[in-house]
């Protein structure tokens, strides 16, 4: 009987483990054919900045955003990220990446040996792109400077450092679904380029969007102060009070924008007015 018991012990462990390494191990995509000659980098362009990619990846307080030079710190319940160099250096970026490297960490969230990228990248949101616009992004990308500067650590306490996890962390919170609304072009600005939620929409214990409480504001990860909710009870605004916002920086009050949303509004107010529009339709649409 008590051998039994433990011959069925040890198959739950095996079975678990085994399961564990199937759940967090690398996912593949369906190759996607890259052809600088059927891309636009113009539009390549549009995206960084409506994905704000500079926001995260500049050195703290550069000025140009073009640079990709990484090194800025972020604080978060699970430790403090770095931002890597994702210039096109050879030796400190990513210059020797190929199509396929770029499409699969914005897609998958992982890098060009399998392994997972911790989630302080928000591919979350960037899983959503159309295939036409990571390619012109790549494009684009290929235009950029180098930039010499070497990448620094994260400091991660010990279990948050196994990038392992973050593979069964995917499988439980990754989607590419849009959250709110259908797939028109307003939730695409939202959710899948200017990653508004990652900052507005509260996280649960593992770090994961508390989709239920959308835009209803949360804790800044550094711990320090409150990011604003931003439904229409919380923000009461009218469709052109948001738009000026987001290309002013002016809140209906004449404050004006500050903290992290200032390079959001940085980026966004570069885009056209009709994308414009359609964010404050989009929120509009948040009660
Ligand atoms: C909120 C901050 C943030 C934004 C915005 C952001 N990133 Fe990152 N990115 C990170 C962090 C942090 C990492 C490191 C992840 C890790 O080590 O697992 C990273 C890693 C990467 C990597 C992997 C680099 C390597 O050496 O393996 C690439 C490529 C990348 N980002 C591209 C982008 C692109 C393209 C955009 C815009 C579409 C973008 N990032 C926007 C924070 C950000
Ligand atoms: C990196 C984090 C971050 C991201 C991403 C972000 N926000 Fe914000 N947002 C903030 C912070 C912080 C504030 C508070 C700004 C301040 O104190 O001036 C804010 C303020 C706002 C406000 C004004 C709220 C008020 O009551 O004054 C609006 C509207 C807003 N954000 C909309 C957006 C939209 C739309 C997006 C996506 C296009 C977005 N945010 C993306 C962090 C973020």
């Amino acid at each position: 009987m008590r051998l039994k018991a433990i011959i069925f012990i040890l198959c739950l462990i095996a079975f678990g483990v085994a399961l564990y390494f199937f759940v967090s191990g690398p996912k593949s995509s369906d190759p996607i054919e890259y052809s600088a000659k059927n891309s636009d980098p113009n539009n390549g362009e549009y995206i960084y900045i409506a994905a704000g990619c500079s926001s995260c990846h500049v050195a703290e307080g550069s000025e140009n955003k073009y640079l990709l030079a990484g090194g800025q710190k972020f604080e978060t319940a699970f430790g403090t990220f770095r931002a890597p160099n994702i210039s096109n250096s050879v030796e400190f970026g990513i210059g020797s990446w190929e199509f396929k490297d770029f499409y699969n960490a914005l897609k998958l969230g992982q890098d060009p040996d399998g392994q997972h990228y911790f989630p302080a990248f928000p591919y979350t949101a960037y899983s959503k792109m159309k295939d036409k616009d990571i390619i012109d992004l790549w494009s684009f990308w290929k235009t950029l400077p180098s930039s010499e500067t070497p990448n620094e650590d994260h400091n991660l306490p010990f279990f948050f450092d196994l990038r392992r996890n973050v593979g069964v962390w995917k499988s439980l919170y990754m989607s590419d679904e849009f959250i709110k609304g259908d797939q028109d072009r307003g939730t695409y600005l939202v959710e899948a380029l200017a990653h508004c939620t990652e900052c507005h929409t509260p996280r649960n214990f593992l770090g994961a969007l508390e989709n239920a409480k959308w835009f209803e504001g949360a804790q800044d990860p550094s711990g320090k102060g409150r990011i604003p909710g931003i439904t229409v009870q919380d923000l009461g605004w009218t469709k052109d009070e948001i738009v000026e916002y987001l290309s002013s920086g002016f809140t209906p009050d004449y404050d004006v924008v500050g903290g992290k949303m200032a390079s959001v509004v940085e980026n966004i107010s570069q885009l056209t007015a009709m994308d414009k529009e359609l964010i404050a339709q989009y929120l509009l649409r948040i009660k």
